[in-house]
């Protein structure tokens, strides 16, 4: 059985992905696609206006007993993952010293360790040809002030992505870090919970659709980061060139 898995697939980005993967022909060859995330009955709706079957999964990544039953759900049915997409994952702003600690270790848990740990359980069953799709962000290009931790748990996706991508090119398994400005999504809705906001937000701000179109196309290419959009392209250029301190000062004269 030739498999799908997206996580985060209850919202924004990971709903994106899974009716547009549902969608493309290529995928023909796919017989289910497994939808992760907490909340049960928003993956449910998604669910319901796919074509392929789709088989539920409500959990938390970041719970050890719920990536046990995956685990074990694998180690059962044996299926050939052609494609893992990688999307669960949140950001709180505000400054590191007035963040809680759960907010600030809960991000790294997710956006890290989860991510890590469902990618090595998944491998095992990916063969020759298939895809990685890591969310990571344009956040990952430089540090970010009141957005630290964030920032810092995507620049090692896709420090993590770039490496991964090395390891497997001898097992013909490619790997994709989508590296996004801010996109129209619930995102914001718990980013900006406890204050502040992305003040390019309003200025940059793309459409999931869009995003995940272009992440889509770049994993089918082989591309190992995906990032949308002119004002992101030339920021991703702009933060490989000049020093990090330097944008860092610019970034605090704006505030
Ligand atoms: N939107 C942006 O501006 C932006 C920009 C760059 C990168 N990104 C990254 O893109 C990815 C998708 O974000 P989005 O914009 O689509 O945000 P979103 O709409 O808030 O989606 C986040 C998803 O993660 C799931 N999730 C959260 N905690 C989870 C947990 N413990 N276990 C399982 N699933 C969990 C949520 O579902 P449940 O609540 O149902 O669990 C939801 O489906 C994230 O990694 C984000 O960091 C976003």
């Amino acid at each position: 059985m030739n498999i799908v898995i997206i996580t985060g697939a209850s919202s924004g980005m990971g709903t994106e992905f899974a009716l547009q993967l549902d969608a493309e022909l290529s995928l023909k060859k796919v017989d289910e696609i497994w939808l992760i995330a907490r909340r049960k009955e928003a993956l449910l709706e998604v669910a319901s206006v796919m074509e392929h079957t789709t088989r539920v999964l409500d959990m938390d990544v970041t719970k050890q007993a719920d990536m046990d039953r995956l685990k074990a759900l694998l180690y059962r049915e044996k299926p050939e993952v052609r494609m893992l997409v990688n999307c669960a994952g949140y950001g709180m702003f505000g400054d590191f010293d007035e963040q809680s600690e759960a907010d600030v270790t809960g991000m790294v848990d997710l956006n890290c360790r989860a991510l890590t740990q469902m990618t090595h359980m998944c491998l095992l069953y990916m063969k020759r040809n298939s895809r990685i799709i890591q969310l990571a962000s344009s956040a990952a290009f430089v540090p970010q002030k009141s957005f630290a931790v964030y920032a810092a748990t995507k620049s090692y996706v896709l420090s993590f992505s770039k490496g991964l991508a090395e390891d497997l090119r001898k097992r013909g398994i490619y790997v994709t870090a989508v590296c996004p400005g801010p996109v129209d999504t619930p995102f914001f809705d718990i980013a900006e919970k406890g204050g502040g906001t992305l003040a390019i937000k309003k200025l940059v701000m793309a459409k999931a659709e869009d995003v995940v179109a272009q992440a889509i196309y770049d994993a089918k290419n082989k591309k190992k980061v995906s990032v949308y959009g002119l004002p992101m392209r030339a920021a991703h250029v702009i933060t490989k060139v000049l020093p990090h301190d330097l944008i860092l000062a610019v970034m605090r004269l704006t505030k």
